[in-house]
């Protein structure tokens, strides 16, 4: 058994246990609940002196706790061990929630992404893991050390199911195309980019597409799908424009308002997201998660030994 002390928050017991059961060492003890007037309660069930503390919290939405309720249970989470003479406290948050309010972007708005980044540094929080950060940049909110993982491993293990001439990486604005670029140069297959436009901070449209895709299997790769406009629109021009098929790999699944109700009815085939957030049981069929527990496990047990993590990033 590893001598790390792993916690679990509320927001992803199920990923906590997958993430445990890679690294052969159980969940730690604590109680985690809230008091009356809904406050959140945290009590260290063992002995954390001088320990390598892990804490397994996405600040996602989950059954019955908003955003704020998980971001606030990893708060407390952090200064509960701090002020138990934990040696080092990581937080594992598979989904960093806040991120994309990363700039000012128009007058008089907040940037979130460092906002919550000052307030794990200052709940006294050593490292942090996380996983395809909305923007890179934010890494550099911290001052302290942060590794962020990419799914793309992952992803693709699946898309090398298909034939590279038959095959077409897409990304769904310009924002992605780097990334998706990445994809489409190790697989040595099509490439394709969406021009969208967002009116709104919930509504965007998809212009034009800059690409040949048509008779070809397409694949939409991003890291977040929120109010699913961005990849429905997406997988329409694609559809439009002669697609055999329209695929998506997405990092984060926050399915937000009536995400599921529009790719229901969408041209999407298949649906692939990780389980850096749970997925509620009333998705549709097509969508399908694949589990970042061993990617995550691995970073936690080479953070644990000093070992480099540079492996893990394909
Ligand atoms: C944009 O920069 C992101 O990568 C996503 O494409 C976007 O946040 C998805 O949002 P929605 O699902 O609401 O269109």
């Amino acid at each position: 058994m590893l001598d790390l002390f792993l916690f679990s928050g509320n927001a992803h017991p199920r990923l906590a246990e997958d993430i445990a059961a890679y690294l052969h060492t159980p969940p730690r003890k604590r109680i985690l609940d809230r008091f009356a007037d809904g406050e959140v309660r945290v009590e260290i069930g063992e002995n954390v002196r001088g320990r390598d503390c892990f804490v397994i919290q996405p600040t996602c939405g989950s059954p019955g706790a908003t955003v704020n309720d998980n971001l606030m249970e990893l708060l407390t989470m952090v200064d509960a061990l701090r002020r138990a003479s934990a040696r080092r406290v990581t937080a594992v948050v598979p989904y960093f929630g806040y991120a994309r309010q990363d700039r000012k972007d128009k007058p008089r708005v907040p940037i979130t992404a460092k906002l919550v980044a000052n307030l794990l540094t200052r709940a006294g929080l050593d490292r942090l893991l996380t996983l395809d950060l909305h923007a890179g940049q934010i890494q550099g909110y911290f001052d302290i050390p942060v590794d962020n993982l990419l799914p793309r491993p992952l992803f693709l293990r699946e898309l090398g199911k298909f034939d590279p001439a038959e095959l077409v990486i897409v990304a769904p604005d310009a924002g992605s195309a780097k990334i998706n670029r990445s994809y489409a140069d190790r697989l040595d297959c099509g490439f394709a980019i969406v021009d969208k436009s967002r009116y709104s901070t919930d509504a965007s449209k998809a212009l034009t597409l800059i690409g040949e895709v048509e008779g070809r299997h397409c694949f939409i790769i991003d890291d977040i799908v929120s109010t699913g406009g961005t990849m429905v629109n997406a997988a329409r021009l694609l559809s439009e424009r002669g697609a055999k098929s329209v695929r998506a790999a997405v990092t984060h699944g926050v399915f937000a308002g009536k995400a599921f109700e529009k790719l229901a009815g969408s041209v999407f085939t298949e649906f692939i997201v990780t389980d850096s957030i749970p997925l509620r049981p009333d998705a549709p069929k097509m969508i399908r998660t694949i589990s970042v527990a061993k990617l995550m496990g691995e970073a936690i047990r080479r953070t644990h030994y000093d070992l480099s993590i540079s492996v893990l990033f394909l």
